[in-house]
């Protein structure tokens, strides 16, 4: 069935937001770069590339359904940064953005009675509820690592762990 009228419009500004999210990680890890934690930095260029397959998924449901997506313009970035805290504390403020805009469009597609939409908002639903935990939990740890510089270390070794956040080469090669 085609996609049209409101959940159009909604589902096309998820994508940009899902590439907002996607940004909005790269920055952090370049703001984590920048106060020497290479692991946690890993972690969310992990993260980035994980909001960019999502920002795919919502595209794909589009051009399937006869729509044309088209990327709107990203509003900038917040200050950077400069604790881990401060870092993972954006990230949760992230998540919970995008939560309530999953929620919305999920009710938008019931008004509209558009049930070819419910698997992949499910999905998303799910997701999301992941997502908060994971990142509230970190943030739990981080408190109590508190000023102890050799569990901070600890956890970046660990959150480097994470497949998929390697740095891009920056050689000419
Ligand atoms: Fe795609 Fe982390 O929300």
């Amino acid at each position: 069935m085609k996609l049209t009228g409101n959940l159009e419009t909604a589902i096309n500004a998820q994508v940009t937001l899902e590439h907002h999210s996607a940004l909005a990680y790269e920055q952090l890890a370049i703001d984590m770069e920048a106060i020497d934690l290479p692991g946690i930095a890993s972690w969310f260029r992990a993260q980035a590339a994980e909001e960019r397959v999502h920002a795919d998924k919502f595209t794909q449901h589009m051009l399937d359904r006869d729509a044309h997506p088209r990327l709107e313009a990203i509003e900038a970035m917040a200050a950077p940064a400069t604790t881990v805290l401060e870092a993972f504390e954006a990230s949760l403020a992230q998540e919970q953005k995008v939560s309530e805009a999953i929620r919305d469009l999920y009710r938008i597609a019931q008004d509209e009675a558009d049930i070819d939409s419910l698997p992949l908002l499910h999905w998303f639903i799910s997701e999301q509820v992941e997502e908060e935990s994971t990142v509230s939990e970190i943030i739990g740890r981080v408190k109590l690592i508190g000023d102890d510089g050799s569990g901070l270390l600890k956890l970046d070794q660990e959150l480097g762990s994470r497949p998929g956040g390697e740095a891009p080469s920056a050689g000419t090669e």
